[in-house]
C-alpha cells in the first residue's frame, strides 16, 4: 500500500505529540485541563435543535439534497448578509451551502489550483490554508502575520513570481489564531492586489460574530470591488455552537461560487435537508445568539488575560475570536513553553508554531471550556507559574 505523495507531504497532525503527553498524564491520574481546541462548550440554541428534530420527522427531508441547497436557505443567508453587513447577494447565483468552512476552503483548492500554481496563505493560519493547496497538487506561500503590522500580511513583500502564479489568497478576520481584527484599509489593499494579479480572495469569516468590547466585524464583501475578486466563507460553527452540524455557506463572486458548485457535485451530495431547515432557523430566529455567546467569551477573556499578566506574560486582549494569542516568555520556544505549562500546571495550551512558521514564539489559549474549568485552569497558571 502506498499513500499518495500529496498525502505524504502533509505534516503529521498538529497536536499529535502533545496528545501523547496528555494521555500519559491522564494515565498517571492527573486531571489535565485542555485549553487547546476551539470548540464551543455550550449547546446549540434550542430552537435550532427543535427545527432539526421537526424537519427530520418529515420524510421529504430524507432523500439526496441538492448541492445548491434549499432556496429558502440561500434566501436566509442572503437576507442575513443584508441585515448584518448591508451586503446584497443574489440567492440564485451568489450563495451555496457548505458542509462547514473546512470543507469549502479545502474544495476551493481543488477547484482553483493546478500544478505549478499556489495559494497565498496567512501564516500563522488555519491549517487547511496550507494543507489544502498541497493536497490539491499545488503549493502554498506563507504570508506572515506579525504583531508589528497588526497581524495583516505585507502584500508588498510577496514576490512578483509568487503573485503571478497565485490563484488563491486565504485571509481570515477576526483571525485564528492571533485574535486580530482586520487592520484599517487592509481589505481595500487586498482587492487592489487581487485585481492586479487575477487572484481569487477567500475570506474566512468563521469568527465575524464573536467579537468583544462593542467591536462589530465587517464582511470582506462590504469592501468596494470585493465581489469582483472574492468570496467569503461564513460558518455557523462558532457563533451558534454548531461545530458538529457542519453548516456554512460560500457567498460572493458568482463565477467562483459556480466553480465550487461544479466541483462539489462531483464530490459530495449536499447538506441534509433537515440540517438546512435548522440552519435557516439559526439565521432567522437566533440571530442574536452569537452576541450572548460573545459576552460570555469576553468575560472569560478578561479572566485569562488578568491571570497571564500576573504570571508575566505580556498579552494584548483580543477583540474577536475565541482565542488568546500570547508571546512565550524569554528562554522558551512555543513547544517548550507549552510543555512547561503542561508539566507545571497540567494545563494544555497550543504551540503557536503549529499554525505556521510565523507562529513560533507564541502560544494560543482557547476560551471554550466551561467557566468552572477555566477558573481552575487560571488558578493553576497563577499558582504553578507565577513568580
Ligand atoms: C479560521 C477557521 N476557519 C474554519 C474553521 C472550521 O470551521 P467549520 O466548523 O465551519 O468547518 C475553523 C475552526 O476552528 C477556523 O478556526
Amino acid at each position: 500500500m502506498k499513500p499518495s505523495s500529496r498525502l505524504e507531504k502533509i505534516p503529521p497532525y498538529l497536536f499529535a505529540q502533545l496528545e501523547q503527553k496528555i494521555s500519559a498524564k491522564k494515565a498517571q491520574g492527573i486531571d489535565v485541563i485542555s485549553l487547546g481546541i476551539g470548540d464551543p462548550d455550550t449547546p446549540t440554541p434550542d430552537l435550532v435543535i427543535d427545527a432539526l428534530a421537526d424537519a427530520a420527522r418529515e420524510p421529504g427531508t430524507h432523500q439526496y439534497p441538492s448541492n445548491r441547497g434549499r432556496q429558502e436557505l440561500r434566501e436566509a443567508v442572503a437576507s442575513f448578509y443584508q441585515r448584518r453587513f448591508g451586503v446584497d447577494l443574489d440567492p440564485a447565483s451568489e450563495v451555496i451551502p457548505a458542509l462547514g468552512a473546512k470543507e469549502c476552503i479545502f474544495n476551493l483548492n481543488l477547484a482553483f489550483l493546478d500544478l505549478g500554481t499556489c495559494a497565498l496563505a496567512s501564516d500563522p493560519g488555519y491549517p487547511v490554508y496550507s494543507g489544502g493547496p498541497v493536497l490539491g497538487g499545488a503549493e502554498y506561500v506563507p504570508m506572515p502575520l506579525l504583531p508589528a503590522r497588526e497581524f495583516a500580511p505585507d502584500l508588498s513583500a510577496i514576490s512578483a513570481e509568487d503573485a503571478e502564479r497565485a490563484r488563491l489568497m486565504f485571509i481570515n478576520y477576526p483571525n485564528n489564531p492571533t485574535g486580530a481584527i482586520v487592520a484599517d484599509g487592509f481589505f481595500d489593499e487586498v482587492v487592489d492586489f487581487a485585481r492586479a494579479h487575477d487572484i481569487l480572495v477567500v475570506h474566512d469569516a468563521s469568527y465575524t460574530e464573536t467579537t468583544f468590547d462593542g467591536y462589530v466585524a465587517p464582511s470582506f464583501l462590504e469592501t468596494p470591488g470585493a465581489k469582483e475578486v472574492g468570496v467569503e466563507v461564513f460558518s455557523l460553527s462558532k457563533g451558534w455552537n454548531m461545530t458538529g452540524w457542519r453548516t456554512a455557506a460560500i457567498v460572493g463572486n458568482a463565477d467562483a461560487v459556480q466553480a465550487y458548485w461544479k466541483l462539489k457535485t462531483n464530490i459530495d451530495s449536499g447538506m441534509f435537508e433537515a440540517v438546512q431547515v435548522a440552519a435557516i432557523a439559526a439565521f432567522e430566529q437566533a440571530a442574536d445568539f452569537p452576541r450572548a455567546m460573545s459576552l460570555r467569551y469576553e468575560r472569560r477573556r478578561d479572566q485569562v488575560v488578568a491571570a497571564l499578566r500576573e504570571i508575566g506574560v505580556d498579552v494584548t486582549p483580543p477583540r474577536g475570536t475565541i482565542y488568546i494569542w500570547a508571546p512565550v516568555p524569554d528562554g522558551y520556544t512555543s513547544a517548550s513553553y507549552c510543555e512547561h505549562v503542561l508539566e507545571q500546571a497540567a494545563v494544555v495550551v497550543s504551540p503557536g508554531s503549529s499554525y505556521g512558521p510565523s507562529g513560533e514564539g507564541f502560544f494560543r489559549i482557547s476560551l471554550t471550556v466551561p467557566d468552572e474549568r477555566l477558573t481552575e485552569a487560571v488558578e493553576r497558571l497563577r499558582s504553578s507559574l507565577g513568580g
